[in-house]
């Protein structure tokens, strides 16, 4: 059937996504309560700020025609100052609010020549794999970690090697002995990279420990001897904070400017729908990642970019991202609660209070299995609602796996406050069960 075809290697080794998968079920199941997907809240998007930003960006006709043109590779001139300068300044406040950034390296100045605007930060992420790996690679990631990624990475016939974490994000230590044990065998050339989300993580809500990120930038570069071991920086959901404070970013840190890759969106916190990310390079990646963005689409949709641009230009984004976190809050709250009466009698489960992002972990003992195939994913669904199976979040290897076929990523993202206890009172009745049945 694939020589029929006459698929690509690459065309071949793609799996269908899982995740496509779960879509479906919810499609073909109206009203099941879906706390998989990772959609933003629906009942926030920034309908006025983007009507009044979309005006402003069409009011003068030389603009709007501008606008509606085809625009830089790299992203519109205007809005990738306006990025540069949003990311000095948010981790100059991030310092400035951490006494101990103080003993913190400072990456040189930014220059927007380092900037690629992208659709969405998946680009980023696709476009810098592409760049980086071979068949046979290896790139370093949380174990678990967003699964989109290392799916990408598997498309590319490279391998993603999972990296035991803790409350704080990626274990230095862990890290440190995969590298050693790369250098031992011989296969250090083949690590290309190390990813981590830096803020809140997909799919646990953690945050990597302010003193881990020089830690972590120092052991790749320590190991950087073949060649460059890059630290790329997933900032998806840095906005998305609730409490405590921000922290200075691993670019931020990166005293040479030559390690750190930074991918930020502003697809959690302001609209998916613009679908507008950006990434920050070293600069001789830089021109890489836009050589190879110009075969994709020689940039990304410039209508949106201009309406971004209006948007920050005329205050109308950190207004909105202050009115999501407040919302997002009550919404995390809201399954905090239902979790703490559904499941956390049962004295068992596991599961931490993140301070931002979009998602809880919940971890179950390794005799209640979580999986497509399992009787608790069956039942779950037959009650009306559905989660994403904690496995298919694990990298392709990893140590410390623990309950990873026990376990299941909560978004409450998408649904309403009622909804998502509704969705948590009919897991929590779906658990129990299994449990009885046993
Ligand atoms: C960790 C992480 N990174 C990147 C993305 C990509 O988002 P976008 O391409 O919309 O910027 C997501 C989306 O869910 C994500 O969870």
């Amino acid at each position: 059937m694939q020589t029929q075809l006459g698929l690509s290697e690459r065309g071949q080794r793609v799996a269908e996504s899982r995740i496509a998968g779960l879509m479906q079920r919810a499609l073909e199941q109206p009203g099941l309560i879906s706390l998989a997907a990772g959609f933003v809240d629906q009942v926030s998007l920034p309908v006025e700020a983007t009507r009044s930003a979309a005006l402003a960006a069409l009011d003068e006709p030389e603009a709007a025609r501008a606008a509606l043109q085809y625009g830089p590779t790299a992203g519109n001139a205007v809005l990738r100052e306006q990025l540069v300068e949003y990311v000095t300044r948010q981790d100059a406040a991030a310092r400035s609010a951490a006494p101990a950034a103080a003993e913190l390296a400072v990456r040189p100045a930014l220059r927007s020549d380092q900037l690629v605007v992208t659709a969405g930060s998946n680009q980023i992420l696709q476009l810098t794999a592409e760049a980086l790996f071979d068949p046979g690679d290896i790139v370093l990631c949380d174990s678990p970690t967003y699964f989109v990624f290392t799916s990408l990475v598997q498309g590319l016939g490279a391998r993603s090697v999972g990296i035991a974490t803790d409350e704080h994000g990626m274990r230095v230590d862990a890290l440190e002995q995969e590298l050693e044990r790369a250098a031992q065998t011989g296969e250090l050339p083949r690590v290309k990279a190390i990813y981590v989300q830096s803020y809140f993580d997909n799919p646990r809500g953690v945050s990597l420990a302010l003193e881990r990120r020089a830690a972590l930038i120092a052991l790749a570069e320590r190991y950087s001897r073949a060649q460059r071991i890059y630290v790329i920086e997933d900032a998806a959901y840095r906005q998305l904070r609730y409490r405590g404070p921000d922290l200075p970013s691993l670019a931020s840190c990166d005293a040479t400017g030559e390690s750190v890759i930074y991918a930020g969106t502003f697809s959690k916190s302001f609209s998916p729908g613009l679908r507008l990310g950006f990434g920050i390079f070293p600069s001789a990646l830089a021109r890489v990642v836009l050589a190879l963005k110009g075969n994709y689409d020689f940039g990304s949709p410039h209508l949106n970019q201009c309406l971004l641009s209006s948007a920050l230009a005329r205050g109308l984004y950190e207004p909105h991202v202050e009115l999501l976190r407040a919302a997002y809050a009550r919404k995390a709250e809201a399954m905090l609660r239902a979790l703490d009466r559904e499941v956390a009698p049962l004295g068992f489960a596991h599961y931490a209070r993140p301070n931002g992002g979009l998602y809880v972990w919940l971890e179950l003992p390794p005799e209640l299995p979580t999986g497509p195939d399992s009787r608790l994913f069956a039942r779950a669904c037959e009650l009306g609602v559905l989660y994403v199976p904690g496995e298919y979040c694990f990298p392709q290897s990893s140590q410390a796996v623990g309950r990873a076929r026990s376990s299941m990523r909560l978004s409450f993202g998408v649904q309403s406050e009622e909804r998502i206890a509704l969705g948590i009172s009919q897991l929590g009745r779906a658990i129990r069960e299994q449990v009885a049945a046993r």
